[in-house]
């Protein structure tokens, strides 16, 4: 059964009929925002079909999501998922964001020494020299226009996690294009190939890595599964560099298009931000809230009943998604949400999730972040874009939000 995602179905015992987001096309894709809204105000959980093409249950709302990110009756493993969903799984390996207790706290605690906010705080000059190289090579071009996904806002935290992990640099077109099939397209085909070429690459990796081994991430990794293989098997070591990747090439490259383009349509925040860059930190935090880059995080089966706002969500695997870009736009959480404003207090946004599965590298991407627009700003005084809001082309899927491509001038 389909229904007009603008007309909102009533949230009730059955949840019933299906909203098919999947029919609404490019419009959803551009503007996800009012469609969220609409489904919000007539309850916390709708039965949705995804452009993706699978079946799910979607919360929305501040409350709703947020509770729902920490409940521990939803699992996060792939083989709780019901066989009926036909999802199919998109990481490879084992990773900590597919994984259930006690097994997440051992993934997550081999590697959560290495993103503290202390130990990232400690990488600002070598991503501000990188940030620098990039502008230099983007200002220095033929032309004073440029696409900033390309110039900067995908090559450098695309550098930074290579960098940390000690990935080559060669390596990194190939990764990028397996990535985003992996992660972003809607024909179920293309995403399963692209997941499925992935182990072998990764593998590749891994191996040269074991001959030239050094001070990085990755090689740690190597060292830590070949000298205590009870605590990272080789499936898990591909899953840890699988995850680090996607994270470091699919989110934060958003981050900085989207948080670059939402100040170039309102004039007047840049204008305060160029005014008093002490604000950097708190716009950073709006550009999370206002249009993050991830719009609904990755799934959660569930392994009983769970009763969300008054509707049964049935367990036995039925797939169950959190609208992290409308909990941050809930006017019961935030005063009139859809203004863009850095000077308001953002905390509290889900963009980075909540409960055992917060973003891992949060410190890192808020730094990247920090530093690449405060830069770009100084360096551009005359930054302006290049293109008609409306016409720009955004990724599709529920996962990812952010632009294919970004022109600017300056
Ligand atoms: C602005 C950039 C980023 C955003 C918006 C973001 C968002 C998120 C979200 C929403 C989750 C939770 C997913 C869920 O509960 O289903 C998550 C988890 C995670 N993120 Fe990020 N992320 C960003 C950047 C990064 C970076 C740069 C890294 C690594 C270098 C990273 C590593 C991870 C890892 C490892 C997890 C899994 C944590 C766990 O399962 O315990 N993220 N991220």
């Amino acid at each position: 059964m389909t229904a007009d995602a603008t007309t909102g179905p009533t949230a009730g015992p059955t949840a019933d009929p299906i909203v098919d987001l999947a029919a609404l096309g490019e419009d959803f894709t551009r503007d996800p925002y009012p469609v969220y809204a609409k489904l919000r105000e007539a309850g916390p959980v709708h039965r949705i079909r995804m452009p993706e093409g699978a079946d799910a249950w979607l919360v929305v709302g501040y409350e709703a999501g947020r509770a729902v990110l920490a409940d521990s009756r939803l699992s996060k493993e792939w083989r709780s998922a019901s066989p009926a969903l036909g999802v199919a799984q998109v990481s490879s390996g084992r990773t900590m964001l597919s994984s259930d207790p006690p097994l997440h706290a051992r993934l997550r605690g081999l590697v959560t020494r290495e993103f503290t906010p202390r130990r990232i705080d400690q990488l600002a000059p070598r991503i501000q020299e990188m940030t620098d190289g990039l502008l230099d090579a983007m200002l220095t071009a033929p032309g004073r226009d440029a696409d900033l996904v390309e110039s900067l806002a995908f090559p450098l935290p695309m550098g930074v996690i290579c960098e940390l992990l000690g990935v080559p640099f060669l390596d990194r077109a190939q990764f990028r294009e397996l990535s985003n099939t992996a992660i972003s397209s809607t024909d179920p085909g293309e995403r399963a190939a692209a997941a499925k070429a992935m182990p072998a690459y990764l593998a590749g990796l891994v191996a040269s890595k074991r001959e030239q081994s050094g001070e990085d991430l990755m090689s740690a990794l190597i060292t830590a599964s070949d000298e205590e293989g009870d605590r990272l098997s080789s499936e898990e070591l591909l899953g840890m560099a699988w995850l680090l990747l996607v994270a470091g090439h699919e989110t934060t490259v958003n981050l900085i298009s989207n948080g670059v383009l939402a100040l170039l349509t309102h004039p007047d925040q840049l204008a305060a931000l160029r005014a008093d860059s002490g604000l950097m930190d708190q716009a950073v935090e709006e550009m999370l809230r206002y249009e993050g880059p991830v719009e609904t995080p990755t799934y959660r089966f569930t392994t009983e009943p769970l009763d969300i706002g008054g509707t049964l969500v049935p367990g036995g695997g039925e797939l169950v998604l959190v609208a992290l870009s409308d909990a941050n736009r809930d006017p019961a959480r935030y005063e009139d949400p859809d203004r863009f404003d850095i000077r308001r207090d953002a905390r509290g946004h889900l963009s980075f999730g909540h409960g055992i599965h917060y973003c891992l590298g949060a410190p890192l991407a808020r730094l990247e972040a920090r530093i690449a627009v405060r830069s770009l700003l100084e360096r551009c005084p005359e930054l302006a874009l290049e293109i008609d809001p409306a016409a720009i082309s955004w990724r599709t899927g529920m996962l990812i939000r952010g632009p294919h491509t970004l022109p600017v001038s300056w």
